[in-house]
C-alpha cells in the first residue's frame, strides 16, 4: 500500500468531534503546564517550614549544605562530567527561578540530569513533604528574590 493509499483512506480531522478532542488536549496541555510551571511567590507556613527544616537536615544537607549553600565546586583537573555538583539552593543558585511546583516535581523524581546524583525521592518522602522542603528552602531567599520566583525571573529583575 503506497503512502498516498495511506493518506486518503485516513479519517477527516476536521470533523466536530476531532476539534472538541484537539480541544481538550490543548486545555490538558494547559492545565499541565500550568501545573508543572506554577510558581507561588509564596511563603509557607510556620508549620510547613519547621517540618521542612527537620527533612532538611535528615535527607538534603549532607549534599545541599547547611541552608542550601551547596557543595563547594570541584577544582578543574579532577572534575569528572559524571559528578555533578549539588547546587546551592539559596538564592545565589537558581532553585527559584522554578515554580514550587517544579522543585516539588525535581525532589520526589529528580530530573535527567539529576539521575547521575540527585536521588528521586518519592520512595521516601510523599508531595507533601516534598512541599513542606521547599517551604523551608524558601527560607533562603529573601522577599525580592521571593516575588520574582519561577518563570517570570527573566523580566522581573
Ligand atoms: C547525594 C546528593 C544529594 C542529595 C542527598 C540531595 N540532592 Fe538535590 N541535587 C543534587 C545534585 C548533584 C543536584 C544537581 C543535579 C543536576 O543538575 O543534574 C541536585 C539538584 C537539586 C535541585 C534542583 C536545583 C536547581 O537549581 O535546579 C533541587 C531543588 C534539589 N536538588 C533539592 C533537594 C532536596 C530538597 C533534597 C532533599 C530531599 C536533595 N536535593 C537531596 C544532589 C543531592
Amino acid at each position: 500500500m503506497t503512502y498516498l493509499q495511506n493518506f486518503k483512506e485516513m479519517p477527516a480531522i476536521n470533523t466536530a468531534s476531532n476539534c472538541v478532542s484537539i480541544g481538550l488536549s490543548l486545555l490538558a496541555i494547559l492545565m499541565f503546564s500550568g501545573g508543572i510551571f506554577a510558581e507561588t511567590g509564596e511563603r509557607g507556613s510556620q508549620d510547613e517550614t519547621e517540618r521542612g527544616r527537620d527533612l532538611y537536615q535528615s535527607y538534603c544537607q549532607s549534599c545541599h549544605g547547611a541552608e542550601g549553600v551547596g557543595e563547594p565546586p570541584i577544582p578543574l583537573g579532577i572534575r569528572r562530567l559524571d559528578y555533578i555538583v549539588a547546587m546551592p539552593l539559596n538564592e545565589t543558585s537558581h532553585a527559584w527561578h522554578h515554580g514550587d511546583n517544579n522543585l516539588v516535581q525535581t525532589i520526589l523524581h529528580g530530573n535527567r540530569r539529576t539521575k547521575l546524583r540527585m536521588p528521586a525521592f518519592d520512595s521516601v518522602l510523599s508531595e507533601e513533604q516534598a512541599r513542606d522542603l521547599v517551604a523551608y528552602i524558601k527560607t533562603f531567599w529573601s522577599d525580592r528574590i521571593l516575588e520574582c520566583q519561577g518563570p517570570k525571573h527573566m523580566s522581573c529583575m
